[in-house]
């Protein structure tokens, strides 16, 4: 199958938990907000498209460039992730009958979830009425209008979204990339040289070649192994699929096409640990030419005390196999929140197979609460669902995920023909099933001393975070040879071997 050009993808994170995710979710842990392409608040309330009074007559300038100028133009111009503009009355007018179809149809502006506007901050979504005024201008054959009606055109930033930035790394040479062959996953690894911890407000990323950056992710590592990769690998960086083939200690979070980052609260940040190294994965889609790139990424510190960290976890399940032909796999993650905490966002990650992703907090008191049901998945649009009011939930709240699969032949997007059985894996042809959540712990308050312990097991648990309790010690048993209790760099990769090799065959048939 041909990929299209360009993904999008909300960046991932990696996480001191350790599971080599470098394909899956994306995101800045800063940016609770995900993507930042305009809306207008949505008008709610019809179910159909309603025809307007046959008098009035709908015109670009005065009903249109609206609608266009705060849903579509952030994405639509130059040097964004669309293919073309819409800044104009032309841009406009040579593509109306196509707008009209895209807007009626949802696939433009992009936006995959059940819930919209009320819920989610920067959420994408055009209202009935809007759809309907679209339809009716198409089919009027597009009137301009009076030049009076025009609104201003809308402004943006060039450059940094977030103005200069206070730091700004990048690998200390262009990387060649090959016309043809399989996707490269290239780590460059920046020393940060700083002499104490620090705490990140934003990172934005500049990717340097926009034909053939897929996504960035920034991990960071403190243990020096990213370097000697580095020094064994000629060329600047190293090349590793998946991911960066050393235990991250964190994030700073990630890029892809179209998401612009939003500054951390005043109070939060994430932690880049003292000395810590960027380690900036670039995955690469190859162009059919040969192409350079240098990427940049920008840092923007927290201005004022910090009195929260930005922490993230995985509600996660690796045990996935998907039968071959079967168009509803479907299968559940759990994971129990064993502070009081807030969260800020929820990114699903999901391959070309996913078709729904629910997530939602089963609290205590027996109530439920919705994190996200994205109905519509789409690997394409990969988001980060940032929420508008912050959710809290108490201690003791399990976290359940739900998620289906379509392994059929009937699913266009099946990379794989005649479909085979899909287990756990970094490629696009592999699945996942992972929800990114970022939080804050209530308790935590750095300014007074007061630091939050990270969640062990229930919380930080890594790969096997998302087990039931019974098949994560079943998979301890099996995988934790030095028996202390966690899995090194060495044990969780046989682990991930394995699980790819017999996905829920772990319980019933251990290995050898
Ligand atoms: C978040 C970014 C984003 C926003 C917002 C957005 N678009 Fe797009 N649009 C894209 C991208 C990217 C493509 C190319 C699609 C692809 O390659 O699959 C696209 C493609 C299109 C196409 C061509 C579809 C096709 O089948 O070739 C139309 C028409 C379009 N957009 C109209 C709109 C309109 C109208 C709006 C606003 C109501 C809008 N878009 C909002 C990113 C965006």
């Amino acid at each position: 199958m041909k990929f299209p050009s360009i993904f999008r993808w909300p960046l991932a994170l990696a996480l001191t938990s350790g599971v080599a995710v470098s394909c899956a979710g994306l995101l800045n842990q800063s940016q609770p907000g995900g993507f930042t392409a305009i809306g207008l608040p949505a008008k709610g309330g019809s179910v159909a498209p309603k025809a307007a009074p046959a008098a009035k007559v709908v015109t670009f300038n005065k009903d249109i460039a609206p609608i266009i100028y705060s849903n579509c133009s952030s994405c639509h111009r130059a040097g964004e992730v669309a293919p073309f503009p819409l800044l104009s009355y032309d841009d406009a007018k040579k593509r109306a009958k196509q707008i009209a179809i895209v807007t009626e149809s949802h696939v433009m502006p992009p936006w995959k979830a059940d819930e919209g506007k009320e819920k989610f901050a920067d959420a994408h979504q055009l209202s009935m009425d809007e759809i309907a005024k679209i339809r009716q201008w198409t089919d009027a054959g597009a009137p301009e209008g009076a030049k009076a009606d025009l609104p201003p055109a809308p402004k943006f930033a060039q450059g940094w979204q977030n103005g200069e930035p206070d730091a700004i790394f990048q690998a200390t040479e262009a990387y060649n990339l090959a016309a043809e062959g399989d996707d490269v996953y290239r780590c460059y690894v920046i020393p940060t040289n700083y002499t104490e911890d620090r705490y990140v407000s934003a990172m934005e990323v500049r990717p340097g070649n926009h034909a053939v950056v897929h996504h960035v992710i920034a991990y960071l590592d403190t243990s020096g192994k990213a370097r000697e990769k580095d020094a064994a690998d000629p060329g600047p960086g190293y090349t590793s699929f998946g991911g960066i083939g050393v235990t991250p200690a964190g994030s700073l979070g990630g890029w892809a096409p179209g998401l612009v980052p939003r500054l951390a609260d005043a109070g939060e940040g994430i932690l880049l640990p003292k000395g810590a190294d960027i380690v900036l994965q670039v995955h690469y889609h190859k162009s059919g030419k040969p192409e350079t790139d240098l990427t940049k990424i920008g840092v923007y510190f927290a201005k004022g005390p910090v009195d929260k960290r930005i922490r993230s976890m995985m509600v996660i399940n690796p045990l996935i196999r998907i039968p071959a032909g079967d168009a509803n796999y479907t299968t559940t993650a759990t994971r129990k929140v064993r502070d009081d905490i807030t969260v800020l966002s929820i990114t699903p990650h999901m391959h070309l197979l996913g078709k729904d992703m629910q997530i939602s907090a089963a609290l205590p008191d027996g109530s439920e609460k919705k994190l996200v049901h994205v109905n519509d998945w789409d690997f394409n649009w990969q988001m980060i669902y940032g929420l508008k009011q912050p959710m809290k939930l108490p201690a003791g709240t399990q976290v359940n995920l739900t998620a289906r699969y379509d392994n059929s032949t009937d699913n266009p997007l099946n990379p794989t023909t005649p479909p085979r059985t899909v287990t756990w894996g970094e490629q696009t042809t592999d699945e996942m099933c992972i929800a990114f959540l970022f939080y804050t712990v209530d308790s935590e308050h750095l300014t007074k001393g007061e630091v939050a312990e990270t969640m062990p097991g229930g919380g930080g648990g890594g790969i096997l975070g998302g087990l039931s309790p019974g098949l994560r010690q079943m998979a301890m048993k099996l995988f934790d040879k030095d028996g202390d209790g966690k899995l090194n760099e060495e044990e969780r990769q046989t682990a991930l071997a394995w699980w790819r090799d017999h996905g829920a065959a772990i319980p019933a048939t251990p290995p050898q």
